[in-house]
């Protein structure tokens, strides 16, 4: 091409390109629906639309991680274009990495360098990147201080002390008349959740991590089954009965209206237990999960991430947005407004973000336990569900835990095959 073509060429592009830009296209973000995520969703990418001259669509998706998975997973078995760009959960990189683009090309150096590198090597298969870390998650334990202080009872270490701290506080407020007052919420209906609460309780005791890292299944074993049947055995005692049927959201809702001493969930759940209107505004505490007997606590590692589909129309525009959502602005945002814990490092120490979330502090140095969904790839999902299944069982009382997890064991292998 001589100069002068070259120069009437890179014209015509930078026109079209500018053309383009300016028109702007439309990105439709599939986003989750717990607590505030949607709200917050909407507010951030309705700047960047403002900022790029870009259109965004925020579609709502179903709350229950398990759901929200079946339904990426139609939409992308059907190869539709429809949404641009998913947020996808810890465990799923595995399971969807030949559904969305890689994501290197389009993120600097720099981009990549401070966000946390296990969650960067979660999200890479096959040296691909599938997904840019959005928010991590760690199970921690709520309590209420002016109960504690007001019964004389300390922060719980062990989950015995725990189930004595609640019931004491339990059976104090229902003689004060709190008739509907419990001990302990936390996720027990029949879903991923109930994996994340009872690997906690299970790992927190020495048993192992449902599948090790070679891919071996470890789950039937002694102190498994002991801390399963424990915490069956305080359903009705301390937790009410309908918690085999509690999400995140319901433990929430009984906490958040006084009606619980103390409640296992994720951090989001402690910028709304302090808004307005909330009968725990500034009663709230916040400790890791406990351990069992010669155990170390340990709270489950959550978290969430931004993929852009490979049937996407728009995946350089789309990777666009993911970059500035997860940017070092947004999840300081996010942190502060929703206690979302940032994916990047550096942030732990921003004196704004501290302020707004104390015990963000306390967290940097904690050493999660991650559920086994990179040992066992895209079979992850029918593990967890043989899981949560058998753990449901022992806590609705139709399995004692032993036989439970022997059942559960040989699923396991049989799931397995000749290898994960
Ligand atoms: C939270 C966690 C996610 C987990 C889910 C279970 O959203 O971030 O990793 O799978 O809870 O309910």
């Amino acid at each position: 091409m001589t100069a002068k073509r070259w120069f009437v060429f890179v014209l015509s592009l930078g026109l079209a390109m500018g053309f383009a830009l300016a028109q702007g296209v439309t990105i439709t973000i599939a986003c989750g629906a717990v607590g505030q995520e949607l709200e917050l969703c909407k507010e951030e990418t309705a700047a960047w639309a403002a900022k790029t001259g870009n259109k965004v669509t925020v579609l709502e998706t179903p709350q229950l991680t398990n759901d929200r998975q079946g339904f990426y997973q139609q939409q992308l078995a059907a190869g539709s274009s429809d949404i641009d760009i998913y947020q996808i959960d810890v465990i799923y990189p595995g399971t969807l990495a030949n559904f969305m683009i890689d994501l290197k090309p389009y993120v600097s150096a720099d981009e990549l360098k401070v966000q946390n590198q296990g969650i960067i090597a979660n999200n890479t298969v096959g040296g691909k990147l599938v997904a840019m870390p959005w928010f991590t998650d760690g199970g921690v334990l709520y309590y209420r201080t002016d109960l504690m202080k007001k019964y004389g009872v300390a922060v719980p270490k062990t989950w015995s002390e725990l189930f004595a701290a609640a019931k004491k506080i339990q059976d104090g407020e229902r003689k004060a008349g709190k008739k509907d007052f419990y001990g302990f919420v936390f996720q027990g209906n029949a879903y991923e959740g109930l994996t994340c609460d009872a690997l906690e309780w299970i790992a927190s005791s020495g048993g192992g991590t449902i599948i090790d890292a070679s891919g071996k299944v470890t789950i039937n074993n002694a102190k498994a089954a002991a801390i399963l049947d424990l915490v069956a055995s305080q359903i009705k005692l301390v937790s009410p009965p309908a918690v085999t049927t509690y999400d995140e959201e319901k433990a929430r809702g009984v906490f958040q209206s006084g009606n619980a001493a103390f409640m296992r969930n994720w951090p989001y759940a402690y910028s709304l237990g302090n808004q307005e209107g909330s009968a725990v505004k500034g009663k709230i505490g916040v400790a890791p999960l406990p351990a069992g007997p010669g155990g170390s606590n340990v709270g489950t590692l959550g978290g969430w991430q931004l993929a852009v589909s490979k049937f996407s129309k728009n995946p350089k525009v789309a990777a666009d947005l993911v970059r500035y959502l997860t940017g070092r602005e947004v999840q300081k945002e996010r942190a502060i407004k929703g206690s979302f814990q940032p994916t990047i490092p550096d942030l732990y120490k921003d004196a704004d973000v501290l302020k707004a979330v104390p015990f963000f502090k306390d967290l940097a140095g904690r050493q999660p336990v991650a559920r086994p969904s990179t040992v066992t790839g895209p079979k992850y999902g029918e593990v967890s569900a043989a899981f949560w299944s058998a753990v449901h069982d022992v806590l609705s009382g139709k399995s004692k835990a032993a036989a439970a997890l022997a059942a559960l064991e040989k699923k396991l292998n049989q799931i397995k095959g000749s290898g994960w």
